[in-house]
């Protein structure tokens, strides 16, 4: 975890930033950590969207998910770099390295960890996720999981559980785990 004594300068202003799989309750979170912090939200896919002026599901359906990826990429390097933002990003955001290197060097990470069963729960009969339109959406959200898990691990500055517990005392657990700077603002 980041502690205050090695925080470069300008620390204060780092992007705190949201990753876990889709389900996990980052953009929920990240609108009401934003609101207690008194800062901007931004949500990656939704910007991207507003960007392109289509759905992340035409971008999947016209350009695969490679072009999505592309995409993403440059979107995240965009808004990494804006000062004191919360940013919500999408569930596969860390699958690719130069994603992970921009979001570890610039931001404060926060891994939302979801389980299975839960993120099912929330998923179930969600029809905008291009990822989940499969035979079997449950058992891709557990394969998803297990090769994404130690990604989020690998570039978060803190971990909290998300499960049943109200939004609320989620995003007051993030704010406690917070490096000191992030909350005097
Ligand atoms: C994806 C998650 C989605 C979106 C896209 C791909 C993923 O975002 O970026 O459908 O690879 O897990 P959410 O995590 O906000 O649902």
């Amino acid at each position: 975890m980041a502690s205050s004594d090695a925080a470069p300068v300008g620390a204060a202003s780092r992007p705190i930033v949201l990753i876990g799989m889709m389900g996990s309750g980052k953009s929920t979170v990240g609108r009401r950590l934003a609101a207690r912090l008194g800062r901007r939200f931004v949500d990656a896919d939704r910007f991207l969207e507003e960007r392109c002026g289509v759905a992340i599901a035409t971008i999947f359906e016209l350009e695969g998910e490679d072009g999505f990826r592309r995409r993403e990429t440059a979107i995240l390097d965009e808004l990494s770099r804006l000062p004191g933002i919360v940013l919500a990003t999408g569930g596969g955001a860390v699958t690719r390295e130069e994603n992970r290197r921009m979001l570890a060097e610039r931001c404060v990470v926060v891994f939302l960890h979801a389980s299975i069963p839960d993120l099912w729960q929330r998923l179930r009969r969600d029809r905008t996720r291009p990822l989940l339109q499969t035979d079997n959406p449950r058992e891709r959200i557990a394969e998803l999981l297990a090769s994404r898990e130690p990604l989020y691990r690998e570039i978060a500055d803190i971990i909290v559980v998300s499960a049943r517990q109200p939004v609320d005392e989620l995003v007051a657990d993030i704010i406690e785990a917070l490096p000191d700077e992030c909350r005097a603002r």
